[in-house]
């Protein structure tokens, strides 16, 4: 685009700002807050934080993971379900144990999930481990660990598994992850509950199935689950694929299977765009109450947990302006913040210090892709070299994310709680980046 043409559309920009002036420049999730112009996360400015602990790093809100926690387990408690939290929306060993002692079990899906949820001591009967690709020494680290169940997710793995439980003389509870074959209205990598898709048992093998079973009565059958998705904010899928997989639990106990529960999985979404509505939780409570007859439920929520609590903290480094376009270049990028990149994610940005939005601009890191960037031709305030920005809802699959791309450390992460902070994980230092490595 022309300069002449950019600046035009610039001015309009600005004119259409005017006219709907909005005081509030942006939607800010709970306990975050600006207290005279300055962006709080409860009772601590992020200036504060930044100043302390230097950018980029990663904030999240103590009180807002436990009251998304609380308000999920209230709005379902009709259905009294078990709740396991799936960890790799947020592995920080403090959000673990903040979850574990507000009742939650865990959705874990490596040795390396397993060893952090046992770090924090938590119950391994509230333990749940999914994946399509569980190696023998994950199976075998499960099966000592004595958790809930193992979602077996293929004909092949059934039969690794029996082979080791038999070896171990170990027992084994498990479940069978069933793909329902719905379609979820979200980005395509993160949709997971169609046949095209990897995941879950083919419902063809149940003969098989049985068979190795009645062959090894020190596996246990007492689940059924799907996870259809991530990032879906459309009840309707959630509603179609509890119907297949009751149906699918309904089949297995006809063949003398001992199904207990009905795992339906996380896929929770939230809203990142204003405008965007959470999920009525509350009459999905209603409608499973209805129609689960007996089966215990058991969910798997991550994102919805943990996605508002946290922001990425990160300070401007320069302006530019290039054929028109003007870009804010800040210290964080897309190894700390992958989303907007793998995902074409949205995310809010807001200014540390309370300011309009005026500009249009693309928010881009230091990295040496046009792919890194956390907002591309977005109306944002007229950020100086310095200030500081929050990248907005970004406690889930943030960190977990991170790289150390561009040999760039991964951030630290800190944990609010009222007027305190404290330091969860420490930034990486530049020795940590070649720990392990030889000449
Ligand atoms: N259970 C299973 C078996 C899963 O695979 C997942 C997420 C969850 C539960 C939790 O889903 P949630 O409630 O968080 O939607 N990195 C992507 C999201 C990947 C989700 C993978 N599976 C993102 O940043 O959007």
């Amino acid at each position: 685009m022309k300069p002449a043409q950019g600046a035009f559309k610039g001015g309009l920009a600005r004119l259409a700002w005017v006219l709907c002036y909005d005081p509030a420049p942006v939607d800010l999730p709970t306990h975050y807050s600006y207290q005279e112009g300055r962006l709080f996360c409860q009772r601590v400015p992020l200036e504060r934080i930044a100043r302390e602990v230097g950018t980029p790093c990663y904030v999240y809100s103590q009180d807002a993971i436990r009251e998304s926690y609380q308000a999920f387990r209230q709005a379902l408690a009709p259905i009294d379900p078990l709740v396991c939290y799936a960890v790799k929306a947020n592995s920080n060993l403090a959000v673990l144990n903040l979850l574990r002692e507000l009742g939650s079990g865990f959705d874990i899906v490596s040795i390396g999930e397993l060893k952090r949820v046992r770090r924090i001591g938590a119950d391994p009967s509230r333990i749940v481990f999914s994946g399509v690709g569980k190696t023998r020494e994950e199976l075998e680290a499960a099966l000592r660990s004595g958790i809930l169940s193992l979602q077996v997710e293929s004909l092949a793995e059934l039969e690794a598994l029996a082979h080791i439980s038999r070896e171990a003389g170990k027992t084994a509870g498990i479940s069978f992850r069933f793909n329902p074959d719905v379609e979820a209205r979200t980005h395509p990598y993160i949709a997971t509950g169609q046949q095209r898709h990897k995941f879950g048992i083919d419902p063809a093998d149940t003969g098989r199935i049985s068979r190795i079973l009645s062959r090894n009565p020190q596996l246990r059958a007492i689940g059924v689950g799907c996870h259809i998705g991530s990032q879906i904010l459309d009840p309707r899928p959630f509603r179609d694929a509890f119907a297949r997989v009751k149906a699918y639990g309904d089949d297995l106990r006809s063949r003398g299977l001992p199904i207990e529960h009905l795992d339906l999985g996380g896929g929770f979404g939230i809203p990142y765009r204003p405008g965007e509505k959470p999920h009525d939780l509350r009459s999905y409570a209603e409608f499973l109450k209805r129609e689960r007859s007996d089966y215990k439920l058991l969910f798997e929520p991550g994102r919805l947990i943990v996605g508002q609590a946290g922001i990425l903290l990160t300070r401007v480094l320069y302006r530019k302006q290039a054929a028109g376009k003007d870009f804010i270049i800040v210290d964080g990028a897309m190894n700390d913040l992958m989303r907007p990149s793998l995902y074409q994610a949205h995310h809010e940005v807001a200014p540390v210090r309370e300011a309009a939005p005026i500009k249009e601009a693309d928010l881009v890191g230091p990295i040496c892709e046009s792919g890194d960037f956390f907002a591309r031709d977005r109306m944002l305030p007229d950020f100086a070299s310095g200030d500081l920005a929050a990248v907005l809802n970004s406690g889930a699959y943030g960190f977990v994310l991170a790289s150390n791309y561009n040999s760039r450390p991964r951030p630290a992460e800190v944990m609010v709680s009222g007027r305190e902070f404290r330091i969860v994980r420490e930034r990486e230092g530049l020795n940590d980046l070649f720990r392990g490595e030889s000449i």
